[in-house]
């Protein structure tokens, strides 16, 4: 379970302290899925980015499954988002010099080891995504959608409690949007995650369920 509680986030800057984020509360049961919507600036990034553990906020607490990130060190929670999130970004982030299989192997390679099934359930998403015959292809020889559903795949091969996706088809056509959605449902429903997924497209969000909209740094009810 997911609970995030009155999480506030300013960023300082030279005019002073910004806010952005205002006491957002919510909780996301096991296994269920949610969408955030809003405009452009209203902090949806910035949310994201605090339910993955990768920004620290100003108030406020996030507890998945009971464990708050921010209260260990750095390592600690560096080992926390590897075990337990999973993070599709809107513009991939694969890395250029490896081959599809090895960006998919990324989380388990930074987790310190990879063990023989962790390899075969690489090749499999990876199957599984339409791209058995791109496993030693680098993100710079695939398409967009295909970089996408690497990113999916990449995302999802921990098994993790969490997946956070950003836009995750904000830069696809309407075809490979629809495929790297149904990717993004199946595997985290396939694999029992919870997902949070950040949007701007009404029919993404509307097949997520659980729309909320963030406006001004506010959950609306
Ligand atoms: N590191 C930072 N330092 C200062 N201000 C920041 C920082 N990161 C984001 N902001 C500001 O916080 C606000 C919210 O940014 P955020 O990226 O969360 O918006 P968003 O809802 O994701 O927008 P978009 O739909 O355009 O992606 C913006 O006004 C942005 O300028
Ligand atoms: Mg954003």
């Amino acid at each position: 379970m997911l609970d995030v509680t009155e999480v506030s986030k300013s960023f300082a800057t030279a005019g002073g302290g910004l806010p952005v984020l205002d006491r957002v509360s919510f909780t996301l049961e096991p296994g269920r899925r949610m969408a955030i919507m809003g405009p452009s600036g209203s902090g949806k990034s910035t949310l994201l980015s605090i339910l993955g553990a990768i920004d620290e906020p100003t108030a406020g607490s996030v507890r998945l499954d009971g464990v708050d990130p921010f209260t260990g060190n750095a390592a600690a929670r560096a080992a926390f988002r590897n075990r337990r999130i999973g993070f599709v970004f809107q513009d991939h982030h694969l890395l250029a010099g490896c081959t599809a299989l090895d960006n998919v192997l990324v989380p388990a390679l930074a987790a310190g080891r990879v063990p023989r099934e962790t390899i075969a359930r690489g090749r499999r998403l990876l199957e599984r995504v339409g791209l058995a015959g791109r496993l030693d292809h680098r993100p710079g020889e695939l398409s967009g959608g295909e970089r996408q559903r690497v990113a999916v795949a990449r995302a999802v091969v921990l098994a993790p409690r969490l997946v956070l996706a950003d836009e995750p088809t904000g830069q696809l056509d309407s075809r490979s949007a629809t495929d790297v959605a149904d990717l993004l449902l199946d595997l985290t429903t396939e694999s029992g995650g919870m997902l949070v997924v950040v949007t701007h497209a009404e029919s993404l969000a509307e097949r997520v369920g659980g729309v909320r909209r963030l406006v001004d740094g506010r959950l609306l009810p």
